[in-house]
């Protein structure tokens, strides 16, 4: 396993990267889901469904892109003090994270294709159709997706919570590790003054 990546106290500036784009990206794509569901069928809903499914495939590229890096490099090790149970829940809500960040784009894709409607990605090209016709498959596609966010926002609650009471509560380093690291010229004394 390479270290190259990840020093042993913090992550390194790929995952970083890719923790927050994805998160942005989430971000944006649940706003975006939610005001498709929430509006009347129009050509503007449509506008913004077209957004949201070529921000959702982004997500899922940057997950597959997430998970080999993942896969090949060490993580930072939690803080000694961290009792097992802690660890065991961290890992789980981090692996149930990769999960449906792969699941919910794959089941909005088949909601769609199932269906015989095309998927663009940001109008640059089509992704091909690679799912049978289907009304059932979409309509339990659809369900997924539709109830899969629920899965999301708890998962999200446990992650950000857990961000916070480390950060505020035990006052250790695990939040910092995953913000971008600060240039050196900015830590350094003679910038202070
Ligand atoms: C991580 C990625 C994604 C997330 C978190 C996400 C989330 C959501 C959410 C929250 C909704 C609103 C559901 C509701 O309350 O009605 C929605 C709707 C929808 N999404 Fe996604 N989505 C993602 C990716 C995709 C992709 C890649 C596609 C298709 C290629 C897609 C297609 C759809 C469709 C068609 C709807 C409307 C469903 C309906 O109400 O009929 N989504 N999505
Ligand atoms: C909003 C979407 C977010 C997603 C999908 C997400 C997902 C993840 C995943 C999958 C990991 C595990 C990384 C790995 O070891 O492979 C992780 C780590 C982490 N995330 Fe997030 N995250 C999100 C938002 C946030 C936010 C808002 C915070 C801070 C308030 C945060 C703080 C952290 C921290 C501190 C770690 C490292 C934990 C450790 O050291 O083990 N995340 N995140």
């Amino acid at each position: 396993m390479s270290t190259a990546e990840t020093s042993a106290t913090r992550y390194g500036g790929i995952a970083v990267a890719l923790h927050w784009i994805i998160a942005v990206c989430l971000l944006v794509s649940i706003i975006l889901g939610l005001i498709i569901g929430d509006v009347e069928e129009s050509a503007s809903t449509e506008r913004v469904l077209a957004i949201h499914k070529s921000v959702g495939i982004t997500i899922f590229v940057l997950m597959l892109v997430r998970l080999a890096w993942r896969l090949t490099h060490r993580t930072p090790p939690l803080p000694a003090s961290m009792p097992t149970y802690q660890r065991a829940l961290a890992a789980l809500t981090h692996a149930l994270l990769y999960l449906t960040l792969l699941v919910m784009p794959l089941v909005g894709y088949v909601a769609v294709a199932a269906r015989g409607r095309e998927t663009q990605f940001f109008g640059l090209f089509d992704v091909p159709q690679m799912a049978p016709l289907s009304r059932m498959l979409s309509q339990n596609a659809t369900m997924v997706h539709v109830y899969g966010q629920y899965v999301i926002y708890a998962l999200l609650a446990a992650h950000i919570g857990a961000a916070f009471f480390h950060h505020f509560v035990l006052r250790d380093d695990v939040l910092a590790r995953m913000l971008p690291r600060r240039s050196p010229e900015k830590n350094a004394p003679w910038t202070t003054f």
